[in-house]
This record gives structure tokens, sequence and C-alpha cells, in this order.
């Protein structure tokens, strides 16, 4: 069965049945992704200069807008204000569309970055633990988040090009494979990094293991080939959402998408036994977020 569902939604709020906001969350939250191809985030005319690698800066993988702190771009600083005014309006048209289809969501919805990629999805020079070609799910190394949601909306603003994924088997299935290898990490290490400031705050367990099965299946070509895995196109004007920490997926290819991170707490959940957290927690046996 696809974990890919399409609905015929039109605009950043769109008008919604009867019970289909929580029906699109249940798809969410059991690992679905929820894609809507007339939900165009459409670049003004000035705008299109924009759709151009020589944007970025070379160095950050992607130009991100963090609070009104644009990152990782380079231009003169009228066009940079432009590009950070684009950026906003998609985090702005990303929010909405949250709130609109899961008002349940809607007063803990903390968003966070907002990323413009205008570099191909695939082809750079990077390590294993940073190919977003491999199937994985989004864990970061220096920010725990101890079991609180990733979830992402993306657009595809290339007028001509699909963006391609790969998406893989349920969470569930990807931990009773890869837990059975994940060590147990140093003891007095989680501490260690965040006094050092390399992780904002402590990692608690889940933040660990969750890091260990994003290594765990990057570094495996075997899991990477034959593990359960259909390719989805996201056609241009299209918008897709899932739970990142969930989805197993992968870049295939594509050029030019925006992206807005939102986290949110478990307790928002409709279903909050279907989370990694819950999931993790029940093949483990043990708590793994201690008390702060
Ligand atoms: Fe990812």
């Amino acid at each position: 069965m696809s974990a890919v569902v399409t609905l015929d939604l039109s605009g950043w709020s769109p008008a919604l049945a009867a019970g289909a906001g929580p029906e699109a969350a249940r798809t969410l939250e059991q690992g679905g992704v929820i894609r809507l191809p007339r939900v165009n985030f459409v670049l003004t005319k000035a705008e299109g200069r924009f759709l151009s690698p020589s944007w970025s800066d070379g160095r950050a993988k992607n130009i991100s807008l963090d609070g009104d702190r644009l990152k990782g771009a380079t231009g003169a600083a009228a066009d940079l204000a432009e590009l950070a005014a684009m950026i906003a309006r998609f985090a702005a048209s990303a929010s909405l569309l949250v709130t609109t289809l899961f008002p349940r969501y809607a007063p803990y919805v903390k968003r966070a970055r907002t990323s413009y990629r205008p570099q191909p999805a695939v082809g750079r020079e990077v390590s294993w633990r940073k190919d977003d070609s491999r199937l994985h799910v989004d864990a970061f190394p220096s920010r725990p988040n101890r079991g609180e949601r990733i979830l992402r909306v993306f657009s595809n603003v290339n007028p001509a090009e699909d963006r391609v994924w790969r998406v893989g088997e349920p969470f569930e299935a990807m931990a009773k494979t890869l837990l059975p290898r994940v060590r147990e990490p140093m003891p007095g290490m989680a501490a260690l990094l965040a006094a050092l400031h390399v992780t904002k705050g402590r990692r608690s367990p889940y933040d660990h293991l969750m890091l260990a099965l994003h290594d765990s299946a990057k570094a495996d070509l075997g899991y990477q080939r034959e593990s359960a895995q259909e390719i989805v196109h996201f056609t241009p004007g299209t918008t897709w959402l899932c739970f990142s920490d969930q989805v197993m997926h992968a870049a295939v290819s594509g050029q030019f998408m925006l992206e807005q991170t939102i986290h949110l707490p478990v307790s928002a959940m409709y279903d909050p036994v279907r989370s990694p957290l819950a999931i993790l927690e029940r093949i483990t046996g043990r708590a793994l977020v201690p008390a702060a």
C-alpha cells in the first residue's frame, strides 16, 4: 500500500469537507505523505530570478530564514531582502496550511527555520551521513528534541521539473530491523556534548536512538537497495507534508524547493501512540525521555 495520499485541495487555506482534517492528520500520523498538487506557491515575476543556484553562498547546503535572519545566501542587499520576503511568505503560507488542515495542532505549532533549496537535490559531494539521497528519518545531531515531532511542508517551485523522492518502509518496520545494531551511548556523553555546546541541550535516550537509526539506515547500502520503497513524484507546483522524523525518505532528483519545519509536541497529536517516541518506547520497553 502506498504511503502517499493525494488530496484535491486548492489554496493555502483550503475549504475542507467535514472530517477531512482529522482524516488527513491520521494519514500523517500513521507515517503517510500528503501530496497537494493544487496547493501551489506562486512566485511573482520578479521572484522568478531566484530560480538560480547562484543565490547560494556555496558553503551552506540551503538558504535559510531563521526568524528574520537570512543565511547561506549571497547577493546585493536589496535582492536578499526580496529573497527573504519570498521565503517569509512561504513560511506564513505553510503555517496557514497546517493550522487550516489540523486545527488541533494550531495552538502548539512552533515554526522553526524555513529553507529555500536552489541547488540540485543530489550530486553534491557529501559524506554518507549527510547524503540525503539515502533513505533516512530526520534527526538533528546538534538539536536534541526529546520526542518532539518534526512536521515539514515542502513546495516544488520548479516550473518544469518534478521533485522526486524515494519513500521507504513504515517507521516501526525500519526500527525493528535497525535497532539491534544500535549501541548505548557512552556514559556521560550526553552531558559532555551539552556542556561543550555541541548540542543545544542534552540528548535524551530518544535522541540517541533517532540519530543512530538515521546513521544505521544511511550506512547500510544493502538496506538502501533492498528495503521496501516506492518512487514518488511531486510535479511542478505541488506542495506536500509529512512527519519527517517518521517517514523514511530520500531525495532522487529535483531543484528549487521551499521547506518549512514545524515542531509539535507529541501531546498535540490526534493519536500519540503513533509517534516515533511511543513506538520506540514500546519496542525497547523503557522510557526514553527522562523529565528535564
Ligand atoms: Fe530528510
